[in-house]
């Protein structure tokens, strides 16, 4: 009993000790030094954390990405897309293409003469390729959104949709439409001399990225034979360049280019390569969609 008695008490004399006024083991006075020393300690951790966060904010751009490795040399995206890269169909099965004609639709929704009327969001720049289309200063917020150039989908043509409806897939000639990914800010440039061009590319205009597509494999080029172009003059017209970003560009349309396999063998699979062409449009064995992509494709008759 009296030791537990003593015990007791010990534990009491250790949390406060009434003697020398002491908590703990510390006085008052030596308890609130403490506590002013850590409020101080932790005041300036916080102030060092808000000042970094501060400084870093102020080094980024409410309008240009600081850093766009990730997609800054452009790729090239194409509707319809699937798995593994491959469109396989039959002709005579609607089902068996109703997907691609969906994705092709979806993509060209606002591409309709309707929705880029509003002379406000919209102005034409010209139905030939032309000089890019500078409107102001990047980080000139005051002059509120930039118009976008209209894109007519009408010269997309047979692959527009418009007349019809299935984009060729019916009658075994199915159209791709083929978009270079926006960046903001970049202007792409086109070839300077024509050397380093495929063969069939032909004349090329001078404000043009030019696209070419051709079949992955040499001997398959006699199977595959017409592919058709449509779009602005085979590419994509400088004056829908640059691209000023999400905030200032919101009606941003990008130029598409229509590819059409319109006389392709049946009942193969076939492999096909489409690449642009510029200055500073780059290659990587890494990225397959990075200036060009290719894709595997099998009609069934
Ligand atoms: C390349 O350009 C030159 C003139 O700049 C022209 O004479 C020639 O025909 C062009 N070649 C091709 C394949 O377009
Ligand atoms: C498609 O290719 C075949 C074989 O080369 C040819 O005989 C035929 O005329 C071509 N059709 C069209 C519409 O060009």
């Amino acid at each position: 009993m009296s030791a537990n008695k003593e015990g007791n008490s010990g534990w009491k004399s250790f949390l406060w000790n009434s003697e020398k006024k002491e908590f703990l083991g510390r006085t008052g006075g030596s308890w609130f030094k403490i506590f002013i020393f850590y409020v101080i300690f932790y005041g300036c951790l916080a102030g060092i954390f808000i000042g970094t966060i501060q400084a870093m904010l102020m080094t980024l751009s409410n309008y240009k990405p600081t850093y766009q490795d990730r997609v800054a040399p452009p790729g090239l995206s194409h509707t319809p897309r699937s798995e593994k890269s491959e469109i396989s169909y039959s002709m005579q099965e609607e089902d068996s293409y109703r997907l691609y004609v969906k994705s092709m639709k979806e993509l060209l929704e606002p591409y309709l003469d309707e929705k880029q009327a509003d002379d406000m969001k919209f102005e034409d720049c010209g139905d030939v390729p032309s000089k890019y289309t500078e409107r102001g200063d990047l980080e000139d917020s005051g002059s509120g959104a930039r118009k976008a150039c209209r894109f007519k989908r009408s010269l997309l043509q047979e692959c527009s949709g418009l007349v019809d409806k299935t984009f060729g897939f019916k009658d075994g000639k199915p159209c791709l439409i083929v978009k270079l990914n926006r960046i903001v800010n970049f202007r792409p440039r086109p070839p300077k001399t024509n050397v380093s061009l495929p063969v069939g590319l032909g004349m090329v205009s001078e404000f043009v990225i030019p696209i070419f597509c051709n079949s992955k494999k040499e001997e398959d080029a006699s199977k595959i034979r017409d592919i058709k172009y449509f779009g602005m003059a085979q590419g994509y017209p400088l004056q829908y360049y640059p691209y000023y970003g999400k905030l200032l560009h919101p009606d941003y349309l990008q130029p598409l280019v229509a590819i059409q396999l319109a006389n392709i063998t049946f009942n193969e699979e076939l492999r096909i390569e489409c690449k642009v062409y510029g200055e500073n449009i780059d290659y990587s064995e890494k990225d397959r969609y990075q200036g060009r992509f290719d894709f595997k494709i099998m009609i069934k008759s």
